[in-house]
């Protein structure tokens, strides 16, 4: 099919190069030519694993192509995915002007029926609109479906979830769309769940705030742990046997980050606000969050008392791992909290340092995360990179001013960093 993504960014993008690594003939458009000329030029704005290749790949295949001109895009397409961006207003709700403005020229531009798909995360409700203001900028004799396809995709693992996902959403207004939308997404051989435009703009929401859900019911867990002599890897490990719970997304931490949960969260209790609902559940999942960063940070506190004029070591700056994104990251957060009780810090991510140089400043960025430790009155994790699991605990231990290790993460054992001869702090491990 051919297919446009109006978008570039880490949805628009690796859609784009998925779609035409599965045959399909892709046009990108991005009003951003710089960027635009970068792709073009065979760079990618991003880091995500698989995606140079994929891309690079299709290029050469004559299947992917960039462009600044939405005009273009439409008029060369029969599909065309939104992917524009959808962030949040000081409230807590949805800008959605971009998607707004995106439509305008879809329908300025659109010389024969198309399916215009929506895949950035909107409110329920959103598909109706977008219907509503392309008929009133289209030339009146024009034909079109909108469609709500709402993406999964976590960042640093976003192709693998594109090729292989574990399901595919497709809302639709009537049935007309429908064999097209299997058709773009036939070759995955994923199961597809067809519904109304409504359910699907709900699902996407309903699903991040649930598995937000699971790692505050997780942390929260961990403090029972940690007041009980617990140890919350084992309790995860326990109820996540049970196939009705699942044991992904129970990892204890200092808390969950990046640019889709927090925001979507808020969005979510305010389009409840909306609908007539007041979703106190998930301003609970929120509060719980902000406490588990807290909690770290009191543990740091407690441990080291005076922070002024000390050192202290951080591995990890991105909001998780496998990414550069450093967007609503703890990481970071908790940085700005040690700097601002004058702790000196010394930093390390194996991806994140670039874009965290934007934000973070007056820390010093060291190149290997061997040499972080140096001369540190302590040591935090604050990503869970497994590289990290490698570090050389015995050096780290012999470089330390004092061989003590905050583990935001709960990457190490506990018993272990004892016998070593750390004093080792992780998250909902009372032993
Ligand atoms: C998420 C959704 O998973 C994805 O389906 C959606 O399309 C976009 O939002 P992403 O933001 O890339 O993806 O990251 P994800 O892997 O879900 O992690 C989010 C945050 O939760 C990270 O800060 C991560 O460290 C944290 N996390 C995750 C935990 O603290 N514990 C866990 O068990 C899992």
């Amino acid at each position: 099919m051919k297919i446009a993504i109006i978008g570039t960014g880490y949805v628009g993008l690796v859609t784009g190069a998925c779609f035409a690594e599965i045959g399909h003939e892709v046009i990108c458009v991005d009003c951003d030519e710089a960027k635009v000329k970068l792709l073009e030029d065979g760079g990618i704005p991003i880091y995500e694993p698989g995606l140079e290749d994929l891309v690079r790949k299709n290029v050469k295949a004559n299947r992917l192509r960039f462009t600044a001109s939405t005009q273009e895009g439409v008029e060369q397409s029969d599909a065309i995915f939104i992917a524009v961006p959808t962030p949040p207003l000081p409230d807590g709700s949805v800008d959605l002007s971009f998607i707004e403005r995106v439509a305008r020229d879809i329908a300025a531009a659109m010389d024969g029926y198309k399916i215009v798909i929506d895949k950035s995360t909107v409110p329920v409700k959103t598909g109706e609109k977008v219907a509503e203001t392309i008929r009133r900028y289209c030339k009146s004799q024009v034909e079109f479906d909108v469609v709500s396809n709402p993406e999964f995709l976590r960042e640093g693992f976003a192709v693998e979830d594109f090729l292989k996902p574990d399901r595919v959403v497709i809302g639709v207004q009537n049935q007309r769309p429908v064999a097209a939308m299997k058709e773009v997404y036939g070759p995955l051989n994923a199961p597809i769940v067809v519904t109304d435009i409504n359910s699907a703009e709900l699902i996407k929401h309903a699903a991040n705030s649930f598995l937000a859900l699971k790692i505050s019911y997780i942390n929260a867990i961990s403090i029972l742990c940690e007041a009980s002599g617990a140890d919350v890897t084992e309790v995860a490990n326990g109820i996540g046997m049970d196939a009705r719970i699942g044991r992904r997304f129970l990892d204890a931490s200092l808390g969950f980050g990046g640019s889709c949960f927090p925001k979507d969260l808020s969005a979510f209790i305010k389009i409840s606000e909306h609908l007539g609902y007041d979703f106190n559940l998930l301003k609970e999942v929120q509060r719980i969050n902000t406490h588990q960063m807290d909690r770290f940070f009191k543990k740091i506190l407690d441990t080291l008392w005076v922070l002024k004029g000390k050192k202290i070591g951080v591995l990890g700056l991105a909001f998780k791992q496998n990414t550069d994104d450093v967007r609503m990251s703890p990481a970071i957060e908790l940085c700005q909290r040690l700097q601002n009780e004058g702790a000196e810090l010394q930093v390390y991510d194996p991806e994140a340092m670039q874009k965290a140089r934007a934000i973070l400043e007056n820390v010093t960025y060291v190149e290997t995360m061997d040499q972080v430790a140096e001369g540190c009155d302590a040591l935090v994790i604050a990503t869970e990179w497994p590289v990290f699991r490698e570090l050389d605990l015995q050096k780290a231990r012999k470089v330390m001013t004092h061989p003590i290790l905050f583990d935001g993460r709960n990457l190490f054992d506990p018993l272990e960093m004892e016998r070593l001869g750390f004093i080792y702090k992780s998250i909902g491990r009372g032993r």
